[in-house]
């Protein structure tokens, strides 16, 4: 591949759209019809120019593997402004190259599936709590989900991060409430602290919340427990030169893990559930699985032994990507499908061009769990919902035992039938997520104890 090839070579197809603003608007309406479109209209490589910046989208499996294996070749991580403010630049999703690397090596031991036993305790003892409560409220009327689901993935995500959330020295409400304040500046266009605009106060409760978790760093430092948190392993791995994290890093750590895990395993609890409300052969199935269960303790092993809950989430991630899309953008001019990817073009990676491509999945829309219970093969990076590469999803095992237990606790627990009338569109930025809030009647299952 020498430069003069590649310069000869078209950019890939597309639109400019408008002056100034491209195709932008048309994105942001919709970024999973926008991407169907074209690719419809262009074939699996097409370009265009949104949020400022031509952007190339790349639709396939060989595709994923090109930008994943690329990382620091000829291509980088992208985020937009607002993200980089909010989440300080010395934090494992936005450091680059050697940098990320090392930190990467640093904290990667602890995410590891083994070994995640000991965070089993603590997934159960909130998500009973939370189930009990969503019991209560059920007797009073239907439920909507998706606030209840991210209540309880909330504490679950804390008590893993930190250990004892009441450590936080405030009420996990008021915590709580700030994040969802950081979290919604995330996506504004301009990072600009303009008073009374969403970034503004999301950087307020980025510094409420900093304040809050770095006396909590200091207070543990400076204390002897020690425990399965991630917080715990933040302060003590040691760098190669035996150094220890400095205290911001390990703040913005902490702010960029429940950021990154938060969201994610809300949508993708929530749309299981939203699933299983769709398809009755599907509940029927997946309870049946848990009846076997019923009364048996949960561990690493049990959950492995779960095979239709497993298939159903991952299908529920198939169709329903939690991430629509992860951005890169090129640092050296680059080649794919015959198309020549200039330096400082964006590239995206969108699941949903490859999860809902009928040559890697037979009818591809059709909600079925069953395809993964069947030995098929597809080529690696043909299913994405946790990434790939060096910045695949660090979080991916604790999200898939927090999932598997609550969604089991559930079936185990629940019957639930959607509430009609209610609004069951999705919406897409940040997450795709029921916009009426998935509203449920929730029974107790025959049979709970
Ligand atoms: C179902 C839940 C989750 C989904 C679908 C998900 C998805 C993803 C994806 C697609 C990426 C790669 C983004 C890219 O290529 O730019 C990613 C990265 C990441 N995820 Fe997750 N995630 C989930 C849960 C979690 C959890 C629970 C944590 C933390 C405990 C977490 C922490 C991270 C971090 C820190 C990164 C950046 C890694 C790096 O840059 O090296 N995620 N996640």
């Amino acid at each position: 591949m020498n430069g003069f090839s590649q310069r000869s070579l078209p950019t890939p197809p597309g639109a400019k759209g408008l002056p100034f603003v491209g195709e932008t608007l048309e994105f942001l309406r919709s970024p999973g019809a926008f991407v169907d479109a074209r690719r419809g209209k262009y074939g699996p490589v097409f370009s265009s120019r949104v949020l400022g910046k031509p952007t190339v989208y790349l639709s396939g499996a060989e595709a994923n593997h090109w930008v994943y294996a690329g990382e620091d070749k000829y291509l980088k991580n992208e985020w937009s402004p607002a993200i980089v403010e909010l989440l300080g630049d010395d934090c494992l999703a936005l450091i680059n190259g050697e940098a990320h690397r090392a930190r990467r090596k640093l904290l990667a031991p602890h995410f590891r599936r083994v070994g995640m036993d000991a965070s089993i305790p603590s997934i159960l003892t909130v998500a009973r709590k939370h189930l009990r409560r969503w019991q209560t409220d059920a007797e009073l009327g239907p439920v909507a989900m998706v606030p209840r689901m991210r209540a309880l993935a909330f504490e679950i995500a804390a008590t893993y991060l930190v250990g004892e959330v009441t450590e936080l020295g405030v009420p996990l409400g008021e915590f709580s409430s700030d994040f969802n304040t950081f979290t919604a500046g995330m996506f504004t266009p301009l990072a600009v602290e303009l008073p009374g605009t969403k970034f503004a106060r999301a950087m307020a409760a980025r510094r409420r919340m900093h304040t809050i978790l770095d006396d909590l760093v200091m207070r543990r430092d400076a204390g002897s427990r020690r425990g399965p948190d991630v917080l715990s392993t933040l302060l003590e791995v040691r760098d190669e030169a035996g150094e220890m994290l400095p205290r911001d890093t390990i703040v913005d750590e902490l702010q960029l893990l429940l950021f990154a895990g938060h969201d994610t395993t809300v949508t993708s609890m929530s749309n299981v559930v939203y699933h299983l409300a769709m398809h009755p052969d599907v509940a029927l199935e997946a309870r049946a699985e848990q009846d076997q269960l019923r009364g048996g303790s949960f561990t690493l092993e049990s959950v492995r032994g779960m095979p239709y809950l497993s298939a159903l989430i991952k299908e529920s991630m198939r169709v329903i990507p939690p991430i629509g899309a992860a951005f890169r953008v090129m640092t050296r001019e680059g080649e794919f499908g015959g198309f020549r990817i200039p330096v400082g073009w964006r590239v995206a990676v969108t699941p949903r061009l490859v999860h809902l491509d009928p040559q890697y999945y037979p009818d591809p829309d059709r909600f079925d769990p069953q395809r993964w219970l069947v030995p098929t093969e597809r080529p690696p990076f043909a299913y994405i919902p946790f990434g790939g590469g060096p910045r695949m999803c660090i979080g991916q095992h604790f999200a898939e035992l927090e999932m598997h237990i609550v969604l089991a606790m559930m079936l185990r627990e629940f019957v639930w039938t959607l509430v009609p009338d209610q609004d069951l569109s999705f919406t897409e930025i940040p997450t795709p997520l029921p916009r009426g809030g998935l509203v449920l009647e929730l029974a107790r299952q025959l049979g709970a104890r």
